[in-house]
């Protein structure tokens, strides 16, 4: 099995990834509802995970829900292993801009997944653990003028659609 993961990957089929989604998707590896645990994958196996737009799609309830996500990518990872996530920004057209979207995200947002933060507040969530190596706040080339300038977090904390994405670099750690 390959060793990078193109989790919910849509008809973007990667030949050097394992393909995984619950469509019946042509070029696809495996078809399987990413809200039921566990995966049908190995243990320690994935030195990357390509998670582009699909954090956004999965259920926000008790028994599922982004931070059992990542306990299960934490699983079928190795130790180190990169994790890179894009997921529409809270405050944006794109976070409410597809029916099938449960939630938008702050750049804040995984930060809980990191044992010890704020002096451990949120480590009794899970008892996986992660470093997150990059946050970014993409949109267009406005936004590339705005961050030139170094005025781009106080626009996007009170304007609408100045961010419309955010990329997560998340390196497991076991
Ligand atoms: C916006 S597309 C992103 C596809 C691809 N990653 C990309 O960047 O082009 C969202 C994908 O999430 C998949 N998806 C939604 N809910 C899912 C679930 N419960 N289990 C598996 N895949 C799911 C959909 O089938 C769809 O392919």
């Amino acid at each position: 099995m390959k060793t990078k993961l193109n989790f919910g990957s849509g008809t973007d089929i990667l030949k050097d990834h394992f393909n995984i989604d619950c469509g019946e998707i042509k070029g696809i590896d495996i078809i399987h509802d990413l809200n039921v645990f566990p995966y049908p994958l190995p243990d320690n196996h994935f030195k990357e995970v390509r998670a582009r737009f699909i954090f956004e799609h999965l259920d926000n309830t008790k028994d599922a829900n982004n931070v059992k996500v990542l306990d299960e990518l934490w699983r079928v990872c190795k130790n180190k292993a990169i994790i890179k996530i894009w997921v529409p920004h809270y405050n944006s057209k794109y976070a409410w801009g597809d029916l099938q979207h449960k939630r938008g995200y702050a750049i804040t947002a995984f930060d809980p997944m990191i044992k010890g933060h704020l002096g451990g507040y949120c480590d009794h969530y899970s008892k996986t653990n992660f470093k997150i190596n990059k946050k970014e706040y993409c949109g267009g080339k406005l936004l590339e003028i705005f961050k030139f300038l170094r005025i781009h977090k106080f626009l996007i904390k009170y304007f609408n659609n100045i961010c419309g994405i955010l990329y997560f670099e998340l390196e497991v750690v076991k």
